[in-house]
């Protein structure tokens, strides 16, 4: 990436400037992010470009690993792409509309039958953001609404999310399904 990084800069500076406890302050982190991501759609569309051209949903690393241990990383969905209903490892996490927008729809699951039912669906333009606390199932399924443009999206999580669960059921009235995923890096974005 030629172009200066200013904004992807400003976004790491902010998560940096965060103290990222058990129960952090996502609302506000939300709040700040989504400052930058609204004021700078332009500039961030151009920091951003080579990920705009992918053809398949990448994660990206933002910059070195944080000294708290959180993660931060930018997610590229292509047209359409959808991700299974999954969930987060219990860990806490914010996930950020960059360009393009999401639809999220919030499940939960009966912890007793394992039967999951949808709960919500919002939508999430540049700047809008979903979040959930330690230990809440947080549980959705995100997709790119768009037909023609990939999407990006900005990810914080409190640890190394590269193993979790995604849900299935196979007909309507079966068993869902828990199917263990490991989650892979494409690279590492200067941050
Ligand atoms: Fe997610």
């Amino acid at each position: 990436m030629r172009s200066s990084r200013h904004c992807l800069k400003a976004l790491r500076e902010i998560v940096l400037a965060h103290d990222f406890d058990e129960h952090p302050d996502l609302a506000t982190l939300a709040r700040e992010l989504g400052a930058i991501a609204h004021r700078d759609r332009g500039r961030l569309a151009t920091e951003l470009e080579p990920l705009r051209r992918t053809n398949r949903f990448e994660r990206w690393q933002l910059g070195p690993r944080l000294a708290s241990g959180a993660s931060l990383l930018v997610m590229a969905w292509p047209a359409n792409h959808a991700t299974p209903i999954h969930d987060h490892a219990g860990l806490w996490g914010l996930e950020l509309a960059l360009l393009g927008a999401l639809e999220v729809e919030s499940w939960a699951r009966d912890p007793h039958t394992g039967s999951l039912r949808q709960l919500g669906r919002d939508w999430l333009g540049p700047g809008d953001a979903t979040w959930f606390d330690t230990g809440d199932p947080g549980l959705h399924r995100c997709r790119n609404l768009s037909r023609q443009e990939t999407a990006l999206t900005l990810h914080v999580y409190g640890g190394d999310l590269s193993e979790y669960f995604a849900y299935e059921q196979e007909a309507q009235g079966e068993r869902w399904q828990m199917l263990p995923q490991r989650a892979a890096i494409a690279g590492r974005l200067p941050g």
